[in-house]
């Protein structure tokens, strides 16, 4: 690499205004923990292979995707805020990291494949919690049908209502196809209809499958509940988004919803229609195997990876917590930015990336990360104001610090945090106070 342009994986990518992907994140690509044998992420996405049955399984080999593939052949519009540099990793202007399995899609479909499940790593920037990280795994899932296969469908989903109405499981459905969430003008909706009954209860089984044997041997007696919501994807329409309510709250797992024509005309298939969703392991492996904090996943430590069994749902037996050690930090944000700064923001798609003057959080925690790699556990926004007479705006983060593997020493950490100031006064032009 050099600073004009990168090699990642045998390829070399010319850097531009885009560029915004830092060598941390690079570096989690040979991961793959998806295909780690024994590895929760690994079992659950086998999990779920095995019970879609005559599905094809598939894993594309790279992470990187045009933004063609990514965003433009799914329709997102030029100004979807998917697209801006604070959320999404670039490698320049024409490639990036998929942010979702969906941009497969289409190459999927053109090879021929009507039943498939795609899994891969994919990366967004974000916030810094317990459940968030700038990577994670999805599996993307799909089934197309030719207009004469579709006869059989009506009575194949009665078959299917039959044996989950024989499930101690409660679907809440409050997803109804109204205006703001129609059929394709093209579909006849009967049709329509009833890809999108096979879709449900497709889900349904598989979430049942999935936290059914949890729940029972749980003590509260109570059914598994499951809630269909009304979503908005540019690439499906009805949309929809699944929850299930796990220790008293609703969460949200999954996305779908009946394939745009246009995808599957962009894919050389336009005589077929279906179904697809996408769903984060990381969430669902999170409730299943009892792990409370996301970064474990990346432990290379024995004591985690030695827990899991590929086949088997097992709970995880946290082996030690050790101390928590928080930092705060408070800094006025950069002054007003000059114009022509502000210009050069907006032609690098949107503005707010790191090096112009106007700061974004995903920015202040990708520096955190960069610095302290796992060892960051979360970063809060604790005070916020702006001086009334300066008009200056003042921020305070708490940064907490935290390793899963062992104790950290106040002076690691005191280091830890002067070299996150010092990069977060070079690169995004904040005053510490
Ligand atoms: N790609 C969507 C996401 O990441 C999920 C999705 C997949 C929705 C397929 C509809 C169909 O949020």
């Amino acid at each position: 690499s050099t600073t004009l342009e990168q090699a990642i994986e045998g390829n070399t990518y010319k850097k531009d205004a885009w560029t915004n992907t830092p060598p941390s994140i690079l570096a989690k690509l040979p991961r793959r923990l998806h295909q780690q044998e024994n590895h929760p992420i690994s079992i659950l996405r086998n999990l779920i292979e095995t019970h879609f049955k005559d599905f094809q399984a598939i894993s594309p080999a790279s992470a990187i995707v045009t933004t063609h593939m990514n965003f433009d052949e799914l329709g997102f519009p030029a100004d979807h805020p998917g697209r801006s540099l604070t959320d999404s990793y670039y490698l320049n202007q024409t490639h990036m990291l998929r942010t979702h399995t969906s941009a497969h899609e289409v190459e999927t479909f053109r090879a021929g494949h009507d039943k498939w499940l795609l899994s891969a790593d994919v990366y967004r920037r974000d916030e810094i919690d317990a459940s968030h990280y700038p990577v994670f795994h999805q599996m993307e899932g799909a089934r197309v049908w030719t207009q004469d296969q579709l006869q059989d469908l009506k009575s194949l989903n009665a078959k299917m209502a039959e044996e989950l109405a024989a499930c101690p499981l409660v679907i809440e459905d409050i997803s109804i196809s109204s205006e703001s969430n129609p059929y394709q003008p093209e579909h006849n909706p009967e049709l329509a209809k009833e890809i999108a009954q096979n879709l449900k209860h497709s889900l349904n089984s598989m979430i049942f499958r999935l936290f059914g044997q949890l729940k029972a041997k749980s003590t509260d007696e109570e059914p598994l509940r499951v809630r269909w919501i009304e979503a908005f994807f540019p690439f499906t329409t009805p949309s929809y988004e699944v929850e299930v309510f796990w220790n008293g709250e609703w969460l949200e797992i999954l996305g779908c919803g009946v394939v745009m024509q246009k995808t599957l005309k962009n894919a050389g298939v336009p005589q077929k229609l279906g179904w697809a969703f996408g769903l984060g392991l990381e969430r669902i492996a999170m409730i299943l195997f009892s792990i409370p904090d996301i970064r474990l996943f990346w432990s290379e430590d024995a004591r985690f990876l030695r827990q899991f069994k590929e086949g088997r749902i097992t709970t995880f037996k946290p082996y030690s917590k050790y101390p928590p050690c928080y930092k705060d930090l408070s800094f006025w944000l950069p002054q007003e930015k000059n114009p022509k700064e502000a210009r050069g923001a907006k032609a690098a798609g949107g503005g707010m990336t790191a090096g112009t003057l106007t700061f974004h959080e995903n920015d202040f925690c990708e520096i955190v990360r960069d610095v302290a790699g796992d060892l960051i556990e979360s970063v809060t926004l604790i005070d916020d104001f702006t001086n009334k007479k300066t008009g200056r705006q003042s921020k305070c983060y708490r940064l907490n610090y935290r390793s899963m593997d062992r104790s950290l020493l106040n002076e690691e950490v005191n280091a830890l945090q002067g070299e996150v100031i010092q990069r977060l006064v070079e690169e995004l032009h904040i005053e510490p106070r």
